[in-house]
């Protein structure tokens, strides 16, 4: 029989078979991508995937909660992920431990991840040594979105020490992989060659030890802007629309709902479909 990987399965596949995850935060999404992902990851991209939001800022744990709940739901095979929503962690270890632990005892994630370096190691740190499980994210760090100015390639030129330096510091920490996001392929290949933990890239390198997308990104479905790094590999939001607009001129045509979509005065004989 199989079961979902833990946060030490994920760990021991460095330099091995690609890591393979994505975002999900809804349970149906959860279920078709379950067995096809090693993890899935209820990211704090759901707030401006799903709530219309226009940056992570505004992600709160109750809404976290919420999602990760219902991607639990739908998944047996892929291990869930949950991100910690900006202000849940960054006034230091105590606030941060009060918040995994809820988010974990909330959703039955195996890991929490969140965003930082060397300013989190001893945050990382003290997570784990308590029994927590802690996935890095460093380069493009969204939630910091104010202070880096934008959502600008992080770690080029005179850059990249300190990307490598945060990668090495979250590593050291203890936590069990570090999401890339958002810099120079060759960096990413120099990280993953240097730190001992599996690296999950977006927007990083494909020697990257895995790789994550936001799945409403590489659906089609969030059109609002598509990041270089993103691959289409469905054009789903159109097709929706599409839909929709056929839903509508049928309701107006009066040709919805047809004969076989409504019922009938007298229930059907024994047997017969309802
Ligand atoms: O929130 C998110 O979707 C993420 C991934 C893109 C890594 O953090
Ligand atoms: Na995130």
């Amino acid at each position: 029989r199989k079961i979902a990987p833990n946060a030490q399965d994920i760990q021991a596949r460095k330099g091995s078979v690609p890591l393979v995850s994505l975002t999900a935060y809804t349970t149906p999404m959860a279920r078709l991508m379950d067995g096809h992902c090693d993890f899935v990851l209820v990211g704090d991209s759901v707030g401006m995937v799903l709530h219309g939001l226009s940056s992570t800022l505004g992600v709160t744990m109750e809404m976290m909660i919420l999602h990760g709940q219902a991607v639990a739901r739908g998944l047996d095979l892929s291990m869930l992920v949950i991100d910690m929503p900006f202000g849940s962690y960054e006034e230091g270890p105590a606030q941060a431990f009060r918040n995994a632990a809820r988010l974990m005892a909330e959703t039955g994630a195996g890991a929490v991840k969140l965003e930082g370096g060397v300013e989190m190691a001893e945050t990382i740190r003290f997570l784990v040594k308590r029994g927590i499980a802690v996935m890095a994210h460093v380069g493009l760090t969204p939630q910091s979105v104010n202070t880096l100015g934008g959502y600008k390639v992080q770690g080029r030129d005179d850059q990249a020490q300190a990307v490598l330096a945060d990668a090495r510091a979250v590593a050291d920490a203890g936590a069990f992989s570090v999401v890339l996001e958002k810099v120079p392929a060759t960096l990413a290949d120099r990280i993953t060659a240097e730190v001992a933990i599996p690296t999950i890239g977006i927007g990083a390198s494909a020697g990257c030890d895995g790789q994550i997308l936001v799945v409403d990104d590489m659906l089609g479905f969030f059109t609002a802007f598509k990041p270089k790094f993103v691959k289409r590999y469905a054009d789903l939001g159109p097709l929706a629309e599409a839909a929709i607009a056929e839903y509508a001129a049928e309701v107006r045509a009066r040709s919805f709902p047809a004969a076989e979509h409504v019922f009938a005065d007298q229930a059907p004989a024994k047997g017969a479909k309802a």
